[in-house]
């Protein structure tokens, strides 16, 4: 949420600057800014709008400079304008500011610096920090961002720059990502990998409470009280490629071709014959019987991954699993102690309120399990363990390979809690592992043989403004993702049910064409499910089916896509896959912006 980037050494600051926040887009699209010190004088360029309108106003104005910050703005204070954009000036233009983060006491700082006569230009809580920084400013730019951010409440991620210390950036972080890239001669700051990956692969991660020092040729770390800090070099085993588009019309197809990849670089080194090996999570049989309950907190797509690993694990290790959204676990007091596995899903490592669950997980005594993609990322770090879903940078906002990579981790982790407890015997898992060693080119059958009929399928969806999605058991879970999909880049109205909930109210908005995605790939409810579609089919409703392949008796079915046969339990790693697919292809029949939704950001380190 908002992308930071940061530059000094020899080279031209403005195209590292631009090409590191168009890498960082996916992080906040409603206007992008840079500034850039060039003989005694800081330019700063900034639009409101995406990330073209500021490239096409840097061409035209032509800024000079090596070193500079950027910014990419994702509104919370504030409505998306020139004035709000990133970055923020202090009054005399010595100070310059990007930040991501939200400084909850803005306003009575604002507030007594108005008093002391200082102006605003706009109406966002960062412009108060460029004008502390001229407030208390002696000699030392250094110092003085330790004193500022003393008088700081919130979150923030910040790099500084002066006019009277131009050969130096100041990198500050409090519970909002930030790294430093080491270079030879020239060094980079980033709110995330994407931004530097291009040139370096060597980085700091800043942990809350600290800050940098960097010039060209080095880089100090200390904590925000003035103390030294040492930290491991941490390498980034990212290939820049994979933050390309590679030929693919936007992220979100890439990514959804590359799923087989994902399942498979996830699967490797933990499969064997019957059992599963997680490296990074030692419990005994014994600990895995003192947990009476295990809670999965997530938001969104992770949410959504989570209601699949509550059917695979009460399924298979027979424990209760509660999911919750993060944002409301945090607030109510959860019922959680030392008997209480808590497992946090999420793809950035870095979403506030799933990061705040770990911490309210962990004060209330429980263990906890994080799932997360980007490596080094908070939650990560601060977890007690850690499964990485190894799948590479996901830059399309809406998620789907990391969707994918979740619910795979989840049904490892339900194995192998099942085999820990004795719960499942060899041959039952052997089958299970050497179905899910089948998975990734099954996914891949899938998209080669349903693409293209589900370009002409979106082609009759893209007409409609409400669509509703039905299943049962692991399909139920399965519809909230395509739901959320399908609602989030094509801003159709989209609703997902258990199918058996459908006729107590929503049957009502099914009339004359409206369109229905129903899953039923899961045999022990299938005539449960096919009974619903008839339901929907007597009130003239156009079904689409999800189902195992050679399977006849589906007549109901208007289109029907089909999967491969695997174990009942692990359908959603296929079911999904016409459900992603279908979204993107609607999405683009509907012109809208498919990688970049309206209103949305990938990693929101905000509330
Ligand atoms: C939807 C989507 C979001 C994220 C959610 C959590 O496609 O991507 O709903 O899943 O914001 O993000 P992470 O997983 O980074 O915690």
């Amino acid at each position: 949420m908002c992308g930071i980037v940061g530059y000094i050494g020899e080279q031209d600051a403005t195209s590292i600057l631009v090409e590191g926040l168009n890498k960082l887009e996916y992080r906040g699209y409603d206007s992008a800014g840079v500034a850039l010190y060039d003989q005694g004088e800081i330019n700063v360029v900034k639009k409101v709008g995406k990330l073209d309108e500021l490239e096409d106003l840097v061409e035209e104005e032509q800024p000079q400079g090596q070193v500079g910050i950027g910014h990419t703005r994702w509104a919370t204070h504030g409505k998306p304008s020139t004035p709000n954009s990133h970055p923020h000036q202090s009054n005399n233009q010595e100070f310059v500011v990007v930040h991501n983060g939200i400084i909850e006491n803005y306003a009575e700082i604002k507030k007594e610096l108005k008093e002391k006569g200082y102006n605003f230009a706009s109406e966002t809580d960062t412009e108060v920090i460029p004008n502390l920084i001229e407030e208390y400013y002696e000699d030392d730019l250094e110092t003085t961002v330790r004193k500022i951010v003393d008088r700081l409440d919130g979150s923030y991620a910040l790099a500084v720059m002066s006019k009277a210390e131009p050969d130096k950036l100041v990198a500050v972080r409090q519970d909002s990502p930030l790294i430093v890239g080491l270079g030879d001669g020239e060094n980079f700051i980033g709110s995330d990998i994407p931004a530097i990956l291009k040139h370096t692969d060597e980085v700091y991660i800043l942990d809350d409470g600290e800050m940098a020092v960097i010039t060209a040729d080095a880089v100090e770390l200390s904590t925000t009280d003035g103390e030294a800090v040492e930290k491991d070099i941490f390498e980034v085993d990212w290939d820049p490629g994979m933050a390309e588009k590679s030929g693919y019309d936007h992220f979100m197809l890439k990514e959804i071709h590359e799923q087989p990849e994902t399942v498979r670089r996830c699967i490797t080194g933990r499969l064997n014959e019957a059992d599963v090996h997680l490296d990074d999570v030692s419990l005994t049989a014994e600990q895995l019987e003192q947990y009476n309950k295990v809670y999965v907190v997530a938001c969104g797509t992770a949410y959504n991954a989570g209601l699949v690993g509550k059917y695979a694990i009460e399924n298979l290790a027979r424990v209760p699993v509660e999911v919750d959204v993060a944002s409301e676990f945090r607030y109510r007091d959860p019922i959680v102690d030392e008997n209480t596995l808590v497992v946090v899903v999420s793809q950035s490592g870095e979403t506030a309120d799933t990061l705040a669950a770990v911490r309210e997980a962990q004060d209330k005594g429980a263990r906890v399990i994080g799932i997360c993609n980007v490596v080094g990322s908070s939650i990560p770090r601060e977890a007690d363990d850690v499964i990485y879903i190894h799948a590479g940078p996901e830059i399309a906002v809406a998620s789907t390979k990391a969707y994918i990579g979740m619910i795979t981790v989840f049904y490892m982790l339900a194995i192998y809690f099942a085999r820990k407890k004795d719960l499942l015997a060899d041959e039952e898992s052997k089958q299970l592992i050497k179905d899910m060693k089948a998975l990734p080119d099954q996914i891949a059958g899938i998209i080669d043989n349903s693409e293209e009929k589900i370009k002409d399928l979106a082609a009759e969806y893209a007409q409609n403004e409400n669509a509703f999605f039905i299943g049962r058991s692991v399909d139920n879970a399965v519809v909230q993702e395509g739901a959320l999909k399908l609602k989030e880049i094509s801003y159709i109205h989209a609703e997902s049910y258990p199918a058996g909930e459908l006729k107590h109210g929503t049957l009502a908005l099914v009339e004359e064409g409206v369109p229905v995605i129903a899953l039923a790939t899961q045999p022990s409810v299938k005539e449960k499910t096919l009974s619903n579609v008839k339901e929907v089919k007597a009130r003239g409703g156009v079904v689409t089916g999800v189902v195992f392949g050679g399977e006849e008796e589906l007549e109901d079915l208007d289109y029907r896509f089909e999967i491969p046969e695997t174990s009942e339990v692990l359908t959603s790693i296929l079911s999904v896959v016409p459900l992603q697919l279908l979204a993107y292809y609607v999405a683009v029949e509907r012109g809208c912006d498919v990688d970049q939704p309206r209103n949305l950001a990938k990693s929101v380190t905000v509330e």
